[in-house]
């Protein structure tokens, strides 16, 4: 039996209490093994109620890049907290919001200069999309609605940005009639795929409004890398048909690939970017979209109609800016893009030996992302309860098996991670 199973025993009261009231993400309640039940996290530990510890290879869906329970993130959280918890966002401002706006400006590249705050990636994603229609509506353009998106692609699970997922991932197929209607097309990987996009546009311009990319690393979709090339060329190909091009670094943003943002290692500028996940460090929600003057000044009028009318109710949380400050001082002070060039390092030496292994289809690395591609999992639920026996926290999904971990991972707790998973593949999985 797995560890998850065998250990139902020692379970805490609250789970037996809970478990038959709560809907877990992405789960089949009917079969799925119970969940682990956590007491605390510490740096790239996981604690179980049951006191066993779980070396941490996910850094919780790719939020804890400075590992758990920072104290410079929990200090600032909890002064604020002291001080004010929330206020609404809509006729008043607060320190946190406009000191954290002015300092993503100010590291974003180009004039990415406008920040409209959010509570969760998807929302971010939605609202980079309703900015880029009414983009062409306050232009007086009719019928831009429409975006290119790419195959392989993951934006969020709700209904708009559902649309510009991958047709499998976002269920195209089964919520047909519900969601609406993109292009999604071969990202421009090689000339034929450039062409195939170019003729797209040629045909299609005038019913679009942008195209959308998770650049460098296609993440929920298959931790899929394409070369830096690829954004040049959406660059040119928006250019020229006159689009608007978003960037969604809600996986790829703070340090994941190497540098701060993805684009940098492109040299190309978005003309908006969507960030969540790591920005408050893997403590509280938040997430911006983030417009350059361009898109801005679109908006920009006497007319009232012309405002982008978007407004979540916790946007802008004081909490979680207090915590994304915070986080981007650590940021400043620790040497975070060097721990991630260490950690690319390590992954490239300990999963090395996964490589002609039975089954294994593809080895790789990207910044501190870690995979190694199965030809498929013959049982995904007994490969990750496998993997908590050996006393790590690592979630394959699809035929993937991926390390994202904390930047302040220990050499140790990434070589037991490495270990682990060239044992387990070696097996068999
Ligand atoms: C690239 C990308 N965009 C959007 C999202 C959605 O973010 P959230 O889960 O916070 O809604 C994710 C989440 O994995 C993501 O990886």
């Amino acid at each position: 039996m797995s560890g998850e199973t065998s250990k139902m025993t020692d379970a805490p009261g609250w789970l037996a209490a809970g478990l038959p009231h709560v809907w877990l993400p992405y789960t089949q309640m009917k079969i799925a093994a119970t969940p682990l039940s956590v007491a605390r996290t510490e740096g790239s530990r996981i604690v179980l109620a049951d006191g066993r510890v779980l070396i941490d290879g996910i850094a919780s869906w790719w939020t804890a890049c400075h590992g758990y329970n920072h104290p410079h993130i929990r200090q600032a959280v909890e002064r604020q907290l002291a001080q004010m918890p929330h206020v609404m966002f809509g006729g008043l401002v607060h320190e946190q919001a406009l000191t954290l706006a002015g300092r993503l400006a100010a590291l974003l590249p180009g004039d990415l200069e406008r920040v409209f705050f959010s509570d969760s990636g998807s929302v971010a994603v939605e609202i980079a999309m309703k900015m880029a229609a009414q983009y062409w509506i306050n232009r007086g353009v009719r019928g831009r609605t429409k975006f290119v998106a790419f195959k392989g692609a993951y934006h969020g699970d709700t209904t708009g940005a559902m649309g510009v997922c991958d047709p499998d991932e976002g269920m195209h197929a089964l919520f047909a009639g519900l969601l609406p209607k993109h292009f999604i097309i071969d990202l421009p990987e090689n000339d034929e795929k450039a062409a195939a996009l170019e003729r797209l546009l040629e045909r299609h311009a005038d019913e679009l409004a942008g195209i959308i990319v998770e650049p460098l690393v296609q993440g929920a979709g298959g931790m899929k890398f394409h070369e830096a090339v690829v954004l040049r060329r959406l660059r040119t190909l928006a250019d020229k048909y006159g689009l608007l091009l978003i960037f969604d670094e809600i996986f790829t943003g703070f340090g994941r690939t190497g540098t701060m943002f993805a684009c940098e290692a492109a040299g190309v500028t978005p003309d908006i970017i969507t960030l969540s996940k790591a920005l408050t460090g893997g403590t509280l929600p938040l997430a911006a979209t983030i417009a350059t003057r361009k898109v801005f000044e679109a908006f920009w009028s006497d007319d009232p109609r012309k405002a982008l009318m978007h407004g979540p109710t916790y946007m802008a949380n004081p909490l979680a800016c207090a915590a994304a400050n915070a986080s981007l001082d650590v940021f400043e002070q620790e040497p975070r893009l060097r721990q991630v060039q260490e950690i690319s390092a390590a992954l490239a030496e300990g999963l090395a030996p996964c490589r002609g292994m039975p089954d294994v289809k593809d080895v790789r690395i990207k910044g501190a992302i870690g995979v190694v591609e199965m030809n498929h999992f013959k049982h995904l639920d007994r490969l990750r309860a496998r993997f908590v026996d050996e006393g790590v926290f690592i979630r394959p999904f699809g035929n993937v098996i991926y390390l994202t971990p904390a930047f302040t991972i220990g050499q140790d707790e990434l070589a037991t991670l490495t270990n682990v998973i060239m044992k387990v593949v070696k097996e068999g999985v």
